[in-house]
């Protein structure tokens, strides 16, 4: 059987990136995929995965645009074979409390957040189900559990994510197609780096573990849910946040 092909939205992130190398150290062949406009990060990016012997390959798209991810997807299969493992982990902040807050900072969000998760997935899901295997995990956070204070755009997408992972994993059991979420908490990444100082430090001081959550730290969950025997597992949940938050 040829190896497992692996696509990670948002592939050339802070979380992004960890997730593609972890998934190319487990076997897997790898596409990151991102914004064409990126392309500064790009290159670094292509130079932090170059151990991987070109297992971990690049593909240009804009998630919260439904054609564009038929392309992706239309060309990615014809040029490496069929999809097996999507990771959804594309994602934006647009921050404001909510007396401040825009239409487009709210529709903003939505479309990348939310519906480039339904963009991507509806291109895989029928593919994944006629093969009798798939797995699609898709990147939440610990706000869409809490809420955040100048955060209900972002709150309310990643709720909704959580939401979306469960009702595809009722419509995909018995196909052999797993849908999971992974929930952040805090992570010593760019999107983090960009909270004032004070704020950064408050949210450390609340985290039972004492830090940040790493990349690694994420990647691991990402690659357990999406490992071949992991298939008892559909509509979980995985928080993965230092105890920042527990719940049952
Ligand atoms: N970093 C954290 O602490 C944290 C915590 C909880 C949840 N998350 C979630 O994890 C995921 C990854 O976060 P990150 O820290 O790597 O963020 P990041 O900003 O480093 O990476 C996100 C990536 O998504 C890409 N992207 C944005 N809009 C896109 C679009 N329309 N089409 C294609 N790609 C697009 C960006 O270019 C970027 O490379 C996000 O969904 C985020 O909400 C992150």
């Amino acid at each position: 059987m040829s190896k497992r092909l692996a696509v990670v939205t948002g592939g050339i992130g802070g979380l992004g990136t960890e997730i593609c190398r972890h998934l190319a150290r487990d076997g897997r062949r790898v596409i990151a995929v991102d914004l064409a406009t990126r392309s500064e990060r790009l290159e670094a990016f292509m130079d932090e995965v170059s151990d991987f012997d070109g297992t971990i390959g690049f593909a240009p798209a804009d998630i919260s645009d439904f054609n564009s991810c038929r392309a992706l997807v239309e060309g990615i299969e014809s040029a490496h074979g069929n999809i097996d493992i999507l990771v959804n982990a594309a994602g934006i902040t647009r921050d404001a409390s909510l007396r401040k807050m825009t239409p487009e900072q709210w529709h903003q969000l939505m479309r990348v957040n939310l519906d480039g998760i339904f963009n991507t997935s509806r291109q895989v899901v029928e593919g994944m189900c006629e093969r009798g295997f798939g797995r699609i995990v898709n990147l939440s956070s610990v706000n869409g559990q809490t809420g955040q204070f100048g955060q209900t755009n972002y709150s309310a997408a990643k709720a909704g994510v959580h939401g979306f992972s469960m009702a595809l994993a009722r419509e995909t059991a018995r196909k052999g197609v797993t849908v999971n979420t992974v929930s952040p908490g805090y992570c010593d990444t760019p999107m983090v780096a960009a909270v004032a100082p004070a704020v950064r430090e408050q949210i450390v001081a609340d985290i039972p573990v004492g830090r940040l959550g790493s990349p690694a730290d994420i990647a691991r969950a990402v690659a357990f849910l999406a490992a071949d025997d992991a298939g008892y597992i559909t509509g979980a949940n995985l928080p993965v946040n230092g105890g920042y938050f527990m719940s049952f």
